[in-house]
């Protein structure tokens, strides 16, 4: 979490700076802050607490002129959210200034020692310790600005990506990056540097993704140099970003979230071209032919996640189990890391991250890695973490997802966990060829499926209405449907802030079922599939008791209808394909419960997008 990003050049450095902040905020949002260089001498750092737009604001009347920068916005860690805590941090002579995304794991006895050479500290961040050895290091030495952050990252436990600016040496930033992710833009004389390629898309097509141990020094009028912390030079690998600027733009929608709801229908287009071909006949997800002996000789698999990709991770689990018949388990990679697991050279181990950096699920691929397993990656960021520390793996390709609340991507993990669990299936016979060309068939049409769910919108806002102020909601599902029912009450509780509880329908009368009483609505997930008989039998019992029902089932339902108080109706599909399409009305509902309750949906509190602390 926290977003930073940097610009040298002849542009407008504040304003490409907040622009780039703007972009970044779904990283976190607790407070913003930016660092100008002056060719005249002057470094000035402006910061506040709370969103950009406060830090524009705050800026109004300041000195703006600048030929290089930094900025920040913070997702707090150490120390609460204030102007204080804010970054940029200055050294103790306001030499320097530096930003920071991740972790000082040893920040307190470096904190320790600093104090003791006389340092003072101004917030309780980890960041300042970093700043202040920096500086020390470099009076010390008497050496350059790139030497002393070389020396000073070499006695730095945990995860960074910094960027550090100086006074008396304004053509010049230091970016350094290990396990936070870091990425430069080359521009024509300007260079950009950021956390993902989103500030300078619109300026350059040209990126270089820094790696972990990789200092990149950053000057106007040369080439960008990258070295170890060792001082070794590394080859500068600039590759072509595939992103437009149309894609970062709320295109008429009122917020993020809205517009990436209803691109499902083209972004599972997308997600599906080329994998599925010849009318469904053929499916094949990318990496699976290339580790045949892998795939077809593996005991076991494990899926690891977190948050939504994990809800994902468990329809995966249903998928794989059900069409290659390999036992699965699912893994919460903050969980799987520190739980001493087991794990051989046949397990396979598939992560899977929408912004492929997440600190846990990269921690445990590390792990699954070192223990031998084969670590296969499905993440939506093409150059991140996670698809560079897999042995193979796929992109959802469903384009930037910016809402912090995941819509798009998860249907887009469901989906390719599909035709991942097709491909194996195929691999190994344990589906025929008719049966694949059947299911590839269906899974062309969803895009179309998906449009006519969208159709309920209307209905949906306006059902949101008697729900608005419920204080707490029940999801009930069971088989493929109670991944969904997870994945419901999460983007409930994430944007509305009212409780929400995700259950398997079966397990409710082992507890749940004491809540239910006229206050509690209950939003089950009933679709005609082979459990349809079973969830009916728990409508009836929270009907009984007095609840409230509404339910999600398929186009011509007869019996739940004259049960629930409302029903959305979705196209039938068949069952293992169902999740996609009873995910939407839910995507909806808290979209529109959210608003009426005059939420900010797409920057939910104290949430952000790109979780890189563990
Ligand atoms: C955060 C986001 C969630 C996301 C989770 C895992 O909590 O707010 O939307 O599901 O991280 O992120 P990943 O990028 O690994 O899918």
């Amino acid at each position: 979490m926290c977003g930073i990003v940097g610009y040298i050049g002849n542009g407008n450095v504040y304003d490409i700076l907040i622009k780039g902040l703007h972009r970044l905020e779904y990283r976190g949002y607790d407070s913003a802050g930016i660092a100008l260089v002056n060719p005249n001498g002057r470094l000035n750092v402006y910061k506040t607490k709370g969103k950009v737009e406060n830090l524009e604001a705050f800026c109004q009347d300041k000195d703006l002129e600048a030929c290089a920068g930094i900025a920040h916005t913070r997702w707090a860690t150490h120390g609460e959210p204030s102007d204080c805590n804010a970054h940029p941090h200055f050294s103790e002579d306001r030499n320097l200034a530096l930003v920071h995304n991740g972790t000082i794991e040893n920040y307190k006895v470096l904190k320790d020692a600093l104090s003791q050479h006389g340092c003072t500290f101004h917030s309780e961040t980890d960041t300042e310790v970093l700043v202040q050895l920096i500086e020390y290091i470099k009076t010390k030495n008497s050496c350059s600005l790139v030497d002393a952050v070389r020396e000073a990252l070499k006695q730095v436990v945990g995860a960074y990506a910094i960027a550090v600016v100086e006074k008396d040496n304004p053509d010049q930033i230091v970016a350094a990056r290990m396990s936070s992710p870091l990425v430069v833009g080359i521009g024509q004389n300007e260079f950009f540097l950021a956390s993902d390629a989103t500030p300078f898309v619109e300026y350059t097509k040209e990126a270089v993704y820094i790696k972990d141990g990789e200092v990149a020094i950053i000057e106007r009028g040369k080439p960008l140099k990258v070295v170890s912390l060792e001082n070794k030079e590394s080859k500068v690998d600039v590759k072509t970003l595939e992103m437009s600027i149309s894609q970062l733009e709320k295109g008429g929608y009122p917020h993020f979230m809205l517009k990436e709801i209803f691109e499902q229908p083209h972004t599972l287009h997308d997600c599906i071209r080329g994998r599925v071909v010849d009318g469904g006949h053929r499916v094949m997800v990318n990496g699976v032919n290339d580790n045949k002996d892998k795939f077809k000789e593996c005991k076991r698999i494990i899926i690891v996640a977190c948050g939504t990709s994990w809800h994902a991770a468990l329809l995966g689990k249903y998928l794989i189990q059900d069409m290659c018949r390999i036992p699965v388990e699912v893994e919460y990679a903050s969980e799987f890391r520190y739980s001493n697991p087991v794990i051989t050279k046949d397990d396979i181990v598939i992560a899977i991250s929408q912004s492929g950096e997440t600190a846990d699920t990269l921690a445990a691929i590390k792990i699954a890695r070192g223990m031998g397993a084969f670590v296969y990656g499905i993440s939506n960021v093409v150059g991140s973490s996670i698809p560079r520390e897999t042995m193979s793996g796929t992109y959802i390709h469903v384009g930037p997802e910016i809402g912090v609340a995941s819509t798009k991507a998860f249907t887009g993990q469901v989906m390719v966990l599909t035709m991942l669990a097709l491909s194996i299936a195929n691999l190994r016979g344990t589906m025929t060829p008719e049966q694949i060309e059947e299911l590839g068939s269906h899974i062309l049409q969803i895009p179309d499926k998906v449009e006519q769910v969208l159709k309920l919108n209307n209905r949906i806002e306006r059902l949101s209405l008697i729900y608005t102020y419920a204080r707490n909601f029940l999801y009930l599902g069971r088989g493929y449907s109670y991944p969904v029912a997870l994945e419901g009450a999460l983007k409930l509780k994430e944007i509305s802030y009212i409780h929400a509880e995700g259950y398997p329908a079966a397990e409710m009368k082992h507890g749940p079922i004491a809540l239910i009483d006229a206050e509690m609505p209950s939003v089950i997930i009933a679709p005609n599939d082979h459990l349809y008989e079973k969830i009916v039998s728990n409508v009836q019992q929270v009907k009984a008791r007095g609840g409230n029902i509404i339910a999600i089932v398929t186009e011509g339902d007869t019996v739940i209808k004259n049960i629930a108080d409302h029903v959305l109706e979705v196209p039938e599909m068949p069952e293992c394909l169902t999740p996609i399409i009873t995910s939407v009305p839910l995507q909806l509902l808290s979209y529109y419960i959210a608003i009426n309750k005059g939420k900010n949906v797409d920057m939910p509190r104290n949430l952000a997008k790109s979780v890189t602390v563990e």
